[in-house]
């Protein structure tokens, strides 16, 4: 199923020819070529980037070892190696990553290693001072 959904044959364009043949088949009701073929390239640019390889796998679930108590820890501190695999699956180098609960900063820390901006929101004033010092 995921060669069915995410190969990059989703994203290839029929040519002129055939859509000409389709067009006249629906009794040249179809909006000019190099119209459609320009929507389709915004298209094509604006979706969502979800790139799956055989270093960074996708699946369902996934499996990370989580984060060992240390004095200091975030309750929730994320593994380093799922905010990488989150980040590389869905965003290219130079995106900018939204994390809207940013906690112990897990997200800052893998965007910073590969190359994202980063913004993020914490309301604990204690959360956020351990996210900044662990940045820094
Ligand atoms: C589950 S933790 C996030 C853990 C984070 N992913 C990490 O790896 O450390 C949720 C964080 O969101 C913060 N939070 C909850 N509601 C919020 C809000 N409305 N605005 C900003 N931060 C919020 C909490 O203080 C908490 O630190």
């Amino acid at each position: 199923m995921s060669g069915h959904w995410f190969d990059r044959l989703k994203w290839s364009f029929s040519g002129e020819t055939h859509y000409q043949t389709m067009n006249g088949l629906f009794g040249n009701t179809l909006k000019p070529y190099s119209q459609l073929k320009a929507e389709y390239k915004t298209i094509k640019e604006q979706r969502r980037h979800f790139a799956v390889t055989k270093h960074v796998p996708y699946a369902n679930v996934r499996d990370f070892k989580t984060v060992q108590w240390y004095p200091g820890k975030h309750p929730c501190e994320k593994p380093l190696d799922l905010m990488r695999h989150i980040i590389e699956a869905s965003s290219r180098r130079g995106d900018v990553v939204l994390d809207t609960f940013t906690g112990s900063g897990s997200m800052a820390i893998a965007c910073r290693e590969l190359g994202r901006a980063f913004h993020g929101c914490e309301m604990g004033e204690i959360e956020f001072k351990g996210a900044v010092e662990r940045l820094s």
